[in-house]
């Protein structure tokens, strides 16, 4: 697994400026105040730094954006980043600094000289969550990168504060990494496997495999999987780091290692995209490893269903009906819609064995959210608005894009079936709000819960603001607030 960056904290030392070798990174107020190190650099560059600001490009820049200075003469340094970063910077706006940096920072050794900005520890994970490239399976590995250096006040208190979000880092790594990985690599077992070695860091992992998914009934999530290779599995992560017997947090993922759509194939054209299609799943795990990483004191299960949806032979057939874990029968009449099947059983399973105090599913589950959406925002379905609403501030507080969608009865009807319970698929109109229905049917109504379609966020084709092309991470931050604002006990 990919670790975030390593950084170097150490205290205000004007002097090392001169003799740097490598880049400097100093932030200048949107007014154009200098710090004490914006001023060595200026000074020492025999007035750069204001001319910058003189010129009147500097206020054309946008907060976190990075103007450089090549060779400075004066210096030793490579370069010097200069940073347009607002004394009332938001927390978004600290982290897109970090996240300039982090792009164009290099081989060479980076020192930045955040003085007393007091987000120093924001800018340091926005440089380490945009600091990231999938280069597992590129031959020539990851190109070298420089140390980095935070120089700042309060360096005990910088510390202590990012402790915790490069947690936050390292789980949504891990998360990229899972779904950034292709699917003949990444199989169900491989999967497993990995989440099997998170017991290192204090987490509870248990794999079960088909013959105990079908003696617990999961009929459902097994008729996915029955025409693949790869055998079909639920993991159970457990982080109790809360009150011992205190309900959990249920998170639950839909890890469909690759989705060719089964007998009711896919087109050829994009199919490759959907080794992302365990996407919720990657979000559980990174959320699970972040949670266990900062020691969060509360109880929270991740439960995430890993199948891979093949034509075959033995492959499930549009018209088959099939029996969840709730007793309840679906008509499969598209077997392209088979993540509701699969996260059907296993929300069945948090509620029947963990009694949740609140659940959360995630999924790659529809295309119609992009058509909603697009790659801007996560659907959210809810049938608790405080719950919902807390869910909301979090993501929003940490620039996670999330949109709440409606549920209702009307809606439902249209999944009635005329041989079985219901069918798995409503129709064109609506196609989330169906799906988030379906669910809906398996959740029990005492029980809080959101429904996350992150079809749209989970994976991407251009850069976001805290990572490159691909996986996003998309939900670690969020749902690590929300557990923190909502779920831990002091
Ligand atoms: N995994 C797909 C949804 C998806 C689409 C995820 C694009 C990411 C990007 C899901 O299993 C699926 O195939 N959904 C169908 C449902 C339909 C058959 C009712 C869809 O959205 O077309
Ligand atoms: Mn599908
Ligand atoms: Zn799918």
């Amino acid at each position: 697994m990919r670790k975030p960056t390593q950084f170097t904290y150490r205290s205000v030392e004007i002097d090392l400026i001169a003799g740097h070798l490598g880049r400097i990174a100093v932030f200048l107020d949107d007014e154009g105040r200098m710090d004490v190190s914006a001023r060595r650099v200026n000074r020492l560059t025999k007035g750069a730094v204001a001319r910058l600001i003189k010129s009147g490009r500097f206020q054309k820049m946008k907060q976190g954006q990075v103007f450089t200075l090549n060779l400075p003469v004066g210096m030793a340094a490579d370069a010097v980043d200069i940073v347009c970063l607002s004394r009332r910077a938001t927390i978004e706006q600290a982290r897109a600094a970090g996240a300039s940096l982090a792009k164009i920072r290099g081989d060479a050794d980076l020192l930045m000289a955040t003085g007393n900005a007091k987000y120093s520890a924001q800018i340091a994970f926005g440089l380490a969550m945009r600091d990231y490239n999938f280069v597992e399976h590129k031959t020539a590995g990851e190109t070298p990168k420089g140390a980095v250096t935070l120089m700042c006040g309060k360096t005990e208190e910088v510390i202590a504060t990012a402790a915790p979000l490069m947690a936050v880092a390292e789980g949504a790594f891990m998360t990229r990494d899972l779904v950034n990985e292709p699917a003949n690599v990444l199989t169900t077992t491989e999967f497993a496997n990995r989440l099997v070695k998170m017991k290192n860091l204090g987490l509870k992992v248990q794999v079960l495999d088909e013959d105990e998914l079908t003696t617990l009934g999961m009929g459902t999530l097994l008729c996915v999987g029955q025409g693949s290779d790869s055998p079909s599995k639920v993991v159970v992560m457990e982080w109790n780091g809360g009150v011992e017997g205190e309900a959990p947090l249920a998170l639950v993922g839909k890890g469909v290692v690759f989705d060719t759509g089964g007998i009711s194939i896919k087109p050829a054209g994009g199919m490759e995209d959907m080794t992302m299609d365990m996407g919720g799943a990657g979000v559980v795990a990174g959320t699970m490893r972040t949670l266990a990483l900062r020691g969060a004191k509360a109880n929270v299960v991740g439960l995430v269903g890993l199948v891979e949806n093949m034509p075959s032979g033995n492959a499930v057939r549009p018209g088959d009906v099939v029996t969840s874990m709730k007793g309840d029968t679906v008509e499969v009449i598209n077997t392209d819609a088979e993540g509701r099947l699969v996260l059907c059983d296993v929300m069945w399973y948090a509620q029947e064995r963990f009694k949740p105090a609140a659940m959360i599913d995630l999924a790659t589950l529809t295309g119609a959210i992009i058509v909603g959406l697009g790659h801007e925002n996560a659907g959210v379905f809810s049938n608790n608005d405080p719950l919902c609403n807390a869910f909301l501030r979090a993501a929003s507080a940490e620039s996670e894009g999330a949109w709440r969608m409606p549920l209702c009865q009307a809606y439902d009807d249209l999944l009635k079936s005329r041989i079985a319970d219901m069918k798995n698929i409503g129709g064109r109109a609506a196609g989330s709000v169906t799906a988030a229905q379906f669910l809906q049917r398996f959740v029990k109504t005492d029980c809080p819960w959101i429904h996350l379609d992150i079809a749209g966020v989970a994976s991407v084709k251009s850069e976001t603001a805290l990572a490159p092309t691909g996986a996003t991470g998309w939900g670690v931050m969020a749902l690590n607030r929300l557990v923190a604002d909502m779920f831990e006990s002091y």
